[in-house]
């Protein structure tokens, strides 16, 4: 976990003088894999693993960003030319290119980024980034943004800036997590309900396989792709149809019989996950966690065989898990091609499944896996 005080005295020694200190969650899903650019729903929480922005306006149109994790400093004038969209920088650029899209303009500022929510694991670190940028630029110019209107300019920014077509979960969750809650998001509406985890009986356990996903991005996108080219099919015979959130695989199926292997795969697991993440709500009101737990393998085994963006080493963090005692559900969570799994995990039993959880990892695999118990937290806040 990051100290205040050490980041303070980091601030100070880039720029001199004092900062106020923002900060967003990451987040991990746990149920409602790739559904939420199909306008469906999803089940994530915010983890207790956080973005800081430290901030200072200046008043000039300079902006200036440290990136504490690559140990670089950049100086960028506000509205120039966008530059490699592709460097580091790229989110904190887009946000302020987003924000302007949306009509605010922020001030220049000097920016301190220190983040602990691991890179390229599906822990979101990018909304993390992209929310907790916004906030602070917001906060030092004095203005102020609606949450959700925020949440949709940093996916903006990803999707047009960067060039990552995510959909809206991530930046929704760093922006509306609540401590001991998991968030029912409809991505069409964009309405957020809390539902209560009690982790007195359950924790969230994250299990990096430290294996990046560098598909990630190019497979995702294609994806996002097969999933309209099944849309674009339905709709010759339903054109009322917007998004795979409009039907359900019974209704589909027969027409989908004709259609080439992968698109008739990508709209059985949407269309399947949209039902298990329904199912997965009432599960959890209920604190029914076997059915959870129930809900989660069907969702990973439908991620691996018809979305296929799991990997070997998610598919063994996952067998590991679900042997172990105290160990509820599991399935990968993120984009996916690597990255981590989530587990449900019986309180009582935590920190025992952790510590055997990455010692059978290591024995399979040779590799050290982080093992985080996580809290669900809040969203975005200003620290000090
Ligand atoms: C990534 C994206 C999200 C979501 C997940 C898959 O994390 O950023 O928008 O699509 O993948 O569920």
């Amino acid at each position: 976990m990051k100290s205040v005080r050490m980041m303070r005295g980091k601030f100070a020694s880039l720029y001199g003088g004092e900062a106020r200190i923002f900060r967003a969650p990451g987040r991990v899903n746990l149920i409602g894999g790739h559904v939420d650019y199909n306008e469906g729903w999803v089940l994530p929480i915010a983890i207790d693993r956080y973005c800081y922005v430290l901030a200072r306006v200046r008043d000039d149109r300079v902006l200036r960003i440290h990136s504490e994790e690559f140990d670089e400093t950049l100086e960028v004038v506000l509205n120039a030319p966008r530059g490699d969209t592709h460097h580091w920088s790229g989110y904190a650029r887009g946000v302020v290119w987003s924000l302007e899209q949306a009509g605010v303009n922020t001030s220049g500022a000097d920016l301190l980024i220190a983040s602990e929510v691991p890179v390229g694991s599906g822990l979101s670190s990018s909304a993390a980034v992209e929310v907790a940028t916004a906030f602070a630029l917001l906060g030092v110019s004095g203005q102020k943004m609606e949450r959700t209107a925020l949440a949709r300019a940093c996916q903006r920014a990803e999707n047009e800036f960067v060039g990552m077509r995510c959909g809206i979960m991530d930046q929704l969750a760093a922006c509306y997590g609540q401590q001991g809650h998991a968030l029912w998001i409809d991505c069409r509406t964009l309405d957020v309900e809390t539902v209560a985890l009690d982790e007195s009986q359950v924790r969230v356990v994250v299990a990096n396989t430290m294996v990046k996903h560098a598909l990630a991005g190019s497979e995702y996108n294609v994806r996002r792709q097969e999933c309209e080219e099944a849309v674009r099919r339905i709709r010759e015979s339903k054109p009322a149809v917007r998004a795979l959130r409009d039907v359900t695989w019974a209704e589909i199926e027969e027409l989908a019989a004709s259609w080439p292997e992968n698109i008739r795969r990508r709209a059985r697991h949407v269309t399947s996950e949209i039902a298990r993440v329904q199912a997965a709500v009432e599960a959890l009101r209920k604190s029914n966690f076997q059915e959870m737990g129930r809900l989660m393998a069907a969702s990973h085994a439908s991620l691996d065989a018809d979305y296929q963006v799991t990997s070997p080493e998610l598919n063994t963090m996952m067998r590991l898990a679900r042997e172990l005692p105290g160990c509820l559900g599991a399935r990968m969570t993120g984009g996916g091609f690597g990255g981590c799994t989530v587990n449900l995990v019986s309180t009582a039993e935590v920190e025992e499944f952790a510590g055997e959880l990455a010692r059978r990892y290591r024995d399979a695999t040779g590799v050290g896996a982080a093992i985080l118990i996580c809290r669900a937290s809040d969203g975005a806040i200003e620290v000090s």
